[in-house]
C-alpha cells in the first residue's frame, strides 16, 4: 500500500494528526503537502500530547522521515522554534526533509495578513494571522521566495527587493505603516536559511524513489475539503489545496501512485474563522459540544463553532477528494445525548439540496433538514471492537456512513493513541 493520502473532510481540526499518528508508526514517510503553520494537529502519546503546526505527524514516529513538501508555505523561524520545542522533550527532527523549491513566508507577509484582516473589518476571514494568503498571493504573483533562494545573497536579494518593492507603497499609502527594510529582511532570512540548509531536498525525488523502491508514503493534509481555495467555501477559505488533488501537486507525486485516500470526520462539525455554517448551534447544545470536545483552537486558541454532522459535507468531500475510507473521530463526545440530529439534505428557499450548493449565496442560505437517531449513555471510551459498541451508537455509526458514500475504517473514540476501533485496515 505505498501512497496514502489523508485529509479533512470538513471544516479542519477533524483529528487529523492524530489518525496521522496512528498509521504514521508504519509508514516510511510521511509528507505534508499544503498550507503552513496555520495547521494545528495534536498527537497524544501516553501522558505527552504534541501540538504540531509545520512539522508533519509522523515526526513523534522514530521509524518515518518527516518531509515538508513543495505544496507548503514554510516560515522558518516557526519551524526552528517546533524544531527546538520538540527537541527539547527529546524528538529527534534530524531526519526532516524541506522541499527546495517550497514557498516561504517573509516576516512582511506575516504583517501583511494582519492589516488586511483588520482593513476588511466585517468582510474579514478570521485568518490565522500567520501570513499564509499572503505568501501564497506571492507564489501566484510569482513574486515568491523558495527555499533555495535563501542559500543565494544575490538571487534573495533580487526577490526581496521585488517584493518589497510593490508591498512598501500598499503598507504605507494604504495601510499607514512603516516600510520594510530590504537589508534587515535579506540579512534576517540568510540567516535562517543558514540553518535550513541542512534539511533542504529534492523532496519529489526522494518520495518518488521510495515509491518506486515499494516504501509507503502518507501525505497529510492540513486544514480541509470546506477550506480548499477551489472547492471550500469561497472566499472563507484557505490559500491552498487541502483537497487529495494537492497532494500530488503540493509533494511531486502523480495521481497513478496513490492507492488510497482517508477523509478524516468528526462525529459532528466544527469550524474556526468567518463563513457560512449550515448546522451550526448557538444554544446550548453548542454550548454543550464545545465543553464536551474541548473546542478551542490548537493554534489560535479561538473557541471553535459547532453543529451536528452535516452529511451534505461529507457526501461532498466523498465525492471530490474520491475518498476511499473515513476515519470518525470524536464520537465519544455524543455520549450522553438522548437523541443525536444529522443533517441528511438543506432547505434554501423551499428547494430540497441533497448535494452541495455551488452558489456562496445558496450554500449561505442553506438551513439543514434533520432526521433523529437515538442516542446512547455508555462509556465507549474503553470499546475496542465494532460489535462491542452500543447498539444505538453502531446504528449511528452505520447511518453516517450510508449518508458519507464511504465506508466507515476507524473510529476515534478519545484523544489518546489506543482510543481507536478498526473497522477495516487503513494500510492492506
Ligand atoms: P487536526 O487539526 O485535524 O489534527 O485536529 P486538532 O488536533 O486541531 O483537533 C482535534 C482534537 O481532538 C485534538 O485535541 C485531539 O487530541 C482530539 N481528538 C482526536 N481524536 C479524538 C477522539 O476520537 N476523541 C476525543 N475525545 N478527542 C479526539
Ligand atoms: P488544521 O490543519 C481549522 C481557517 C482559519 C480561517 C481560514 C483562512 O488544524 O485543520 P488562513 O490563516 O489559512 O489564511 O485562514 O482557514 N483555518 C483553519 N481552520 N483548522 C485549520 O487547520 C485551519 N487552517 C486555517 O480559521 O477561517
Ligand atoms: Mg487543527
Amino acid at each position: 500500500m505505498p501512497g496514502i493520502v489523508l485529509v479533512g473532510a470538513q471544516w479542519g481540526d477533524e483529528g487529523k494528526g492524530k489518525a496521522t499518528d496512528l498509521i504514521g508508526t508504519k509508514v516510511d514517510y510521511v509528507a505534508r503537502f499544503n498550507g503552513g503553520n496555520n495547521a494545528g494537529h495534536t498527537v497524544v502519546v501516553g501522558d505527552e500530547s504534541y501540538a504540531l503546526h509545520l512539522l508533519p505527524s509522523g515526526i513523534i514516529s522514530p521509524n518515518a522521515t518527516p518531509v515538508i513538501g513543495n505544496g507548503v508555505v514554510v516560515d522558518p523561524e516557526v519551524l526552528f522554534q517546533e524544531i527546538d520545542g520538540l527537541e527539547e522533550r527529546g524528538i529527534d527532527c534530524s531526519r526532516l526533509l524541506v522541499s527546495e523549491s517550497a514557498q516561504v513566508i517573509a516576516p512582511y507577509h506575516r504583517t501583511i495578513d494582519k492589516v488586511t484582516e483588520r482593513f476588511a473589518g466585517k468582510k474579514k476571514i478570521g485568518t490565522t494571522g500567520r501570513g499564509i494568503g499572503p505568501a501564497y498571493a506571492d507564489k501566484i504573483n510569482r513574486v515568491g521566495i523558495r527555499v533555495s533562494d535563501l542559500f543565494d545573497e544575490e538571487v534573495l536579494r533580487d526577490k526581496v527587493e521585488s517584493a518589497l518593492h510593490q508591498k512598501n507603497q500598499i503598507l504605507v499609502k494604504l495601510y499607514n505603516r512603516r516600510a520594510v527594510d530590504v537589508d534587515a529582511t535579506v540579512e534576517e532570512l540568510l540567516a535562517l536559511g543558514e540553518r535550513l540548509k541542512p534539511y533542504a531536498a529534492n523532496t519529489s525525488l526522494v518520495l518518488n524513489q521510495a515509491l518506486d523502491e515499494g516504501k509507503t508514503v502518507l501525505f497529510e493534509g492540513g486544514q480541509a475539503t470546506m477550506l480548499d481555495i477551489d472547492h471550500g467555501t469561497y472566499p472563507f477559505v484557505t490559500s491552498s489545496n487541502p483537497t487529495a488533488g494537492g497532494a500530488c501537486t503540493g509533494t511531486g507525486v502523480g495521481p497513478t501512485k496513490i492507492d488510497r485516500v482517508i477523509g478524516v470526520s468528526k462525529a459532528y462539525v466544527t469550524r474556526v474563522g468567518e463563513g457560512p455554517f449550515p448546522t451550526e448551534l448557538f444554544d446550548e447544545w453548542g454550548e454543550w459540544l464545545r465543553a464536551q470536545g474541548h473546542e478551542y483552537g490548537v493554534t489560535t486558541g479561538r473557541p471553535r463553532r459547532c453543529g451536528w454532522f452535516d452529511a451534505v459535507v461529507n457526501r461532498y468531500a466523498t465525492q471530490v477528494n474520491g475518498l476511499t475510507d473515513i476515519v470518525l473521530t470524536k464520537l465519544d463526545v455524543l455520549t450522553g445525548l438522548e437523541e443525536i440530529p444529522i443533517c441528511v439534505a438543506y432547505d434554501v428557499d423551499g428547494v430540497r439540496y441533497d448535494d452541495m450548493p455551488t452558489d456562496q449565496r445558496a450554500f449561505a442560505a442553506a438551513k439543514p433538514i434533520y432526521e433523529t437517531m437515538p442516542g446512547w449513555t455508555e462509556d465507549i471510551s474503553q470499546v475496542h471492537r465494532f460489535e462491542d459498541l452500543p447498539a444505538t451508537c453502531q446504528a449511528y455509526v452505520k447511518r453516517l456512513e450510508e449518508l458519507s458514500g464511504c465506508r466507515i475504517s476507524a473510529i476515534g473514540t478519545g484523544p489518546q493513541r489506543d482510543h481507536i476501533i478498526e473497522v477495516h485496515s487503513l494500510l492492506d
